[in-house]
């Protein structure tokens, strides 16, 4: 079975929950603060080895990143490639409204503190047919994706946040974009929604697309097949993580012999529960959780 390595972000998230988002030159009070584990690349992580995958997490913490640590470790994921420096950690300031939607300020930290020294040693460990997974939230992407494309590794992107850099990176090398529409309008220049997984296709012909649609469902395309999949119903108290959660599941899902349809069901089942439940890492379902409940 292929190895799967996280190369991704580790964010301490503190979460705020308001009534609704601060406006231009407004001050509210919010109703609670929680600091929670998070950093897409942690949460996808986490997604992963809650699916049941063997998932390496690799990255770099800052001095206050203990708990991230601990989490992954709590969570069987592993750390052998995580860095701790003394520098401040990456962190997400989060508002959560009364409807369970998000908006994220993102500081970097240590996750753009990342050497290239650093990422060979890890490379080193994996090669032909194993998985990189990537996000945007990291430094190095280009250099990543360049040596794990040298090496054979089927490389997934999930171009989040998008950011002026990123049509920069070595595109054409990966094997499969797992994006939401904002980020597939970005990377595409179509504005609507159901021609992206195509238009992309034709841009990358390489990679496989598997576009999220929230409430809507998801799409994928691989230039032959193409699978809609419904989004399962629920009462979102907060939606933070459920696209992680959506990447993680249908990564180590496919990474474990599952058809596209079977991972796409089951990444929508959990992606569904990660809403129902509050926080980033903490909504992350276990697999047998999935299976119960639908
Ligand atoms: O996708 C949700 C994540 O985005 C949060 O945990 C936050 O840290 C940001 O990286």
């Amino acid at each position: 079975m292929p190895k799967i390595l996280n190369y991704g972000s580790l964010n301490l998230d503190y979460v705020y929950e308001v009534e609704h988002f601060v406006q231009p030159g407004e001050t509210i009070a919010s109703k609670s603060l929680s600091v929670n584990c998070g950093g897409k690349g942690l949460n996808q992580s986490i997604a992963c080895a809650r699916a049941g995958g063997e998932v390496f997490h690799a990255g770099k913490i800052g001095a206050e990143g203990g708990m991230l640590k601990a989490e992954l470790d709590k969570s069987g994921v592993n750390t052998s490639f995580l860095v701790q420096d003394g520098g401040s950690n990456g962190h997400a300031i989060i508002q959560v409204n009364a409807e369970g939607n998000n908006c994220i300020l993102l500081y970097a930290g240590s996750n753009h503190q990342i050497k290239e020294a650093e990422i060979e040693a890890c490379l080193d460990y994996f090669g032909a047919g194993d998985y990189l997974v990537l996000q945007n939230e990291v430094n190095h992407i280009s250099y990543m994706i360049d040596r794990a494309y040298e090496k054979g590794m089927y490389i997934v992107l999930n171009p989040s946040p998008i950011t002026e850099e990123l049509k920069e990176y070595p595109l054409h090398k990966v094997s499969l974009f797992l994006l939401n529409e904002v980020e597939g309008k970005a990377l595409s220049g179509e504005m609507q929604e159901e021609k992206i997984p195509e238009v992309l296709k034709e841009k990358y012909p390489e990679a496989e697309i598997l576009l999220t649609l929230g409430e809507r469902g998801s799409i994928y395309f691989d230039g032959e097949m193409l699978i809609k999949q419904k989004a399962y119903p629920v009462k979102a108290v907060d939606t933070t993580a459920a696209g992680d959660t959506f990447t993680g599941y249908f990564v180590a899902l496919r990474a474990g012999g599952r058809s596209v349809e079977e991972a796409l069901d089951l990444a929508s089942k959990a992606a569904g529960m990660a809403c129902a439940r509050k926080g980033a890492a903490a909504s992350i379902p276990e697999l047998a959780e999935v299976n119960m409940q639908w």
